[in-house]
């Protein structure tokens, strides 16, 4: 069989921010109907590459032909008009406008003729690539990976032959995630070239064609995916071997909070807290499975102080808790690992030491109203090393960080409760490694197996089966807002645990 033509040819790309090299002399060569997985550690410079190619950046050196065609370097409407479109990994869109209205935001006016032609269109589109969303439903009510689908219709609206996703399944259920991947199997099949950017391997595995590895900014390997497997990908992205850590049982200590019978409003689609019971121990980590959008963040908020019950209530060491507030909470030796780290953990403007004491520097880095910067810096500088926080320094603006380095600054920030010193007794984590590189997730999961045996108690909210069974003492599974039993270390198999979060066990359960 003759190779397809090739597509798209990066050629020795470099691009340096200051002392900073995130591209060192990358090439890179893209087929017709190839997917190609862009690999590497956080802060390796994957998403740099693509903001050169796209034009948000201006290379330093190298050269990008599209379809044999030089590229004119630096502008995002070139690059649209050669075909290539991209999906950032959060999303552009304006959620007050419809679908419809979105897709054709930016290539034609709005009150143009054409509406028609426009949504026969995207009708096609969406039938022919598997993208099911309403062109008039107004994007502020859909859902995350709903969202993501009017990013890639938007994209071949606008006739893209190459598309480019930014970690497009970190923020999406397995459910969504396999819809993704259906479509994208569709469209390479219609000749588009997808260039694909994950640091889960068993998708790469499931979809790439191709693998290019990066470290520190420079290509260190580039296989086809059926001669490799996940253990060797990840070996060359950190550079050596690596094993994920696993818990061994241990003996639980006092209950440190009970959460009693809590029951919250339904909001829309996304049911409440069905009177939910649950203890965190002291020295256990409580695995919380689930499919997200199960309660889960109704959950996180009222641990944290966000959200109050409507019904039911906590209780902190024995003590009914009455007064309850994020800083309340954080006072009483609570640390949070939010979710969404972009709106709830930090503020994009502010640099790295600004953010690692912004839910402490009253409490702890300040005296009489004055701050201590010097130790805010100290504690900056011990997260950014202890971490791995790959930045030029305590002084950088956070939003400037890779996806993964941010993430590390948030964690270091809550399993050192704010003070090198003093850790925090409950640790409340939530998709902890979400959009982390299989390096940095073995390390944070080695530290929250650390904090349990120096007796915190963790809640590991996650939808990754295999970290919740790895790393869990205790296992509860949410469905529709409500809580399964709990179940000890090694009593439950994964497929088991997967009827539980199909909510299917919940019927059995109630009907027995
Ligand atoms: N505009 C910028 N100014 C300064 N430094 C930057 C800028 N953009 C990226 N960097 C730095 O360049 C390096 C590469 O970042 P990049 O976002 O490309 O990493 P990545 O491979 O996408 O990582 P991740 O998997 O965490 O998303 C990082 O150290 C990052 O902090
Ligand atoms: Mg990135």
């Amino acid at each position: 069989m003759p190779e397809a033509e090739i597509v798209l040819r990066l050629d020795r790309i470099s691009k340096r921010f200051g002392a900073l090299k995130a591209n060192d002399a990358v090439s890179l060569t893209l087929r017709r109907g190839e997917v190609v997985a862009l690999l590497g550690e956080n802060g390796a410079g994957k998403t740099t590459l693509m903001n050169v190619l796209f034009g948000h950046y201006l290379a330093d050196a190298g050269t990008i032909e599209v379809f044999g065609q030089p590229l004119a370097p630096g502008n995002p409407r070139a690059a649209l008009a050669a075909g290539v479109g991209m999906v950032h990994q959060h999303f552009a869109l304006a959620g007050n406008l419809t679908v419809l209205e979105n897709i054709r935001l930016g290539t034609e006016r709005l009150w143009a003729r054409g509406v028609g032609a426009a949504r026969e269109k995207v009708e096609r589109l969406s039938r022919d690539f598997g993208l099911s969303v309403h062109p008039d439903a107004r994007v502020g009510r859909l859902s995350v990976g709903e969202r993501q689908r009017v990013e890639i219709l938007k994209a071949l609206y606008r006739d893209a032959r190459i598309l480019i996703l930014d970690e497009p399944t970190a923020v999406l259920t397995p459910q969504e995630a396999e819809a993704l991947f259906a479509t994208l199997r569709r469209a390479t099949g219609l000749g588009l070239s997808v260039i694909f950017i994950s640091h889960k391997l068993h998708e790469v595995m499931a979809i790439a064609d191709r693998c290019v590895v990066l470290r520190h900014g420079r290509v260190v390997g580039a296989v086809d995916t059926h001669a490799t497997d996940r253990g060797a990908l990840a070996a060359l992205m950190v550079g050596g071997e690596l094993s994920l850590p696993r818990a061994e049982a241990r003996a639980a200590g006092a209950v440190l909070m009970r959460v009693d019978g809590v029951s919250t409003p339904d909001r829309g689609a996304v049911p409440g807290l069905k009177a939910v019971t649950l203890d965190l121990r002291a020295g256990q980590i409580t695995g919380l499975a689930g499919v997200s959008g199960n309660g889960q963040a109704a959950l996180a908020e009222i641990i944290g102080g966000l959200a109050r019950p409507a019904s039911g209530r906590l209780t902190l060491r024995d003590r009914p808790v009455r007064d309850w507030s994020p800083g309340i909470a954080l006072a009483q030796g609570i640390a949070r690992i939010p979710e969404d780290r972009h709106h709830q953990g930090t503020i994009g403007d502010f640099d790295l030491t600004e953010n690692a004491v912004l839910e402490t520097y009253r409490s702890r880095f300040s005296r009489r109203g004055w701050m201590n910067w010097r130790a805010a810096r100290r504690f900056a500088e011990a997260i950014i090393k202890g971490y791995d926080v790959r930045c030029p320094g305590p002084e950088t603006r956070i939003r400037l960080l890779s996806g993964g380095n941010m993430q590390k600054l948030i964690l270091g920030r809550a399993l050192a409760g704010g003070s090198i010193r003093e850790a925090p007794e409950i640790i409340l984590a939530n998709q902890p490694v979400r959009g982390l590189d299989v390096g940095a997730i073995a390390y944070v999961q080695s530290q929250l197996i650390a904090a349990r045996d120096r007796g915190t108690a963790v809640l590991l909210i996650s939808e990754d089966l295999d970290e919740i069974m790895g790393l869990s003492d205790i296992i509860h599974v949410m469905s529709q807002g409500r809580l399964s039993p709990g179940f000890a270390r090694g009593t439950m198999t994964a497929p088991e645990l997967g009827l539980w979060m199909a909510g299917q066990k919940f019927e059995s359960a109630h009907a027995a």
